[in-house]
């Protein structure tokens, strides 16, 4: 089987008013269908630009960068798109929920940019909010919602394309240490389904979900290993 993943001296290199950043420089990684890898690092460590080059959001000043066995530099913008609505589910630390729609509607907003037919959307997103535990507040706008109930709305947001790739941003950034497990084991329940999952955290309990930890720092993979498995004692 192919890597749904292969990077290969991936390099994001930021210019501001001549000031060039090196984000990332020259990583090299594979990761296979099925797996839950961690993103580890300091602030500023190029996590985020990492991330955001893996889930197509962005492209690479230099390297390569293969998605499904294929090389993103052969797609077009559009291309790109269409592929990451289709493929990624996107989860951030921020929730990035539209404050004047219901939670029905923010979990049907990925529908709108599939072939899915209009009358599908609601059958769908009722489905995964029933999988989330969510299904008692269809209607609630994201005020009126607690922190980890807005984070369980994203992860249903997330899902609705039934996507193969999940990227999560610092999911538990904004929760008490209860919401965050909450999360982290939807999160967990998420890859056992099959799904590949990848996610970034300062927070080793966090990480400790992962089969496997990519630390970086000042913009380079320094450490790709094994996570060992102590998350029943997440504390924050
Ligand atoms: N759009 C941008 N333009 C210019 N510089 C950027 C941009 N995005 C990130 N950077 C810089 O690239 C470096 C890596 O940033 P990145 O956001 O990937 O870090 P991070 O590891 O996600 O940090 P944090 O934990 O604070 O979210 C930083 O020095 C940052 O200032
Ligand atoms: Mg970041």
């Amino acid at each position: 089987m192919s890597s749904l993943i292969d990077a290969r001296r991936l390099t994001k290199i930021y210019n501001v008013e001549g000031v060039a950043t090196n984000a990332l420089i020259e990583a090299n990684f594979t990761i296979q269908p099925g797996e839950f890898v961690s993103i580890m690092g300091p602030s500023g460590s190029g996590k985020s630009t990492l991330l955001n080059l893996i889930g197509l959001l962005d492209r690479p000043t230099s390297g390569q960068y293969f998605f499904g066995g294929e090389d993103v530099a052969d797609f077009s913008d559009q291309e790109l798109t269409r592929l990451r609505n289709q493929k990624i589910g996107f989860i951030f630390q921020a929730f990035h929920l539209l404050p004047r729609a219901t939670v029905m509607e923010n979990v049907m907003l990925p529908l709108y940019y599939s072939s899915v037919s209009p009358r599908e959307y609601h059958h769908r997103a009722q489905a995964v909010l029933e999988q989330i535990g969510m299904s008692h507040r269809l209607r609630h706008l994201p005020y009126q919602l607690s922190g980890g109930e807005r984070q369980r709305v994203a992860i249903a947001r997330a899902l609705i394309n039934e996507p193969s790739l999940v990227l999560a941003d610092e999911p538990t950034g904004n929760l008490d240490s209860q919401n965050g497990k909450m999360v982290m084991d939807l999160i967990d329940e998420l890859h056992e389904q099959g799904h590949t999952v990848i996610v970034i955290t300062h927070e080793t309990p966090t990480a400790e979900y992962a089969g496997r930890i990519i630390k970086l720092y000042d913009g380079r993979i320094v450490s790709d290993a094994p996570a060992e498995h102590t998350h029943q004692h997440y504390t924050k």
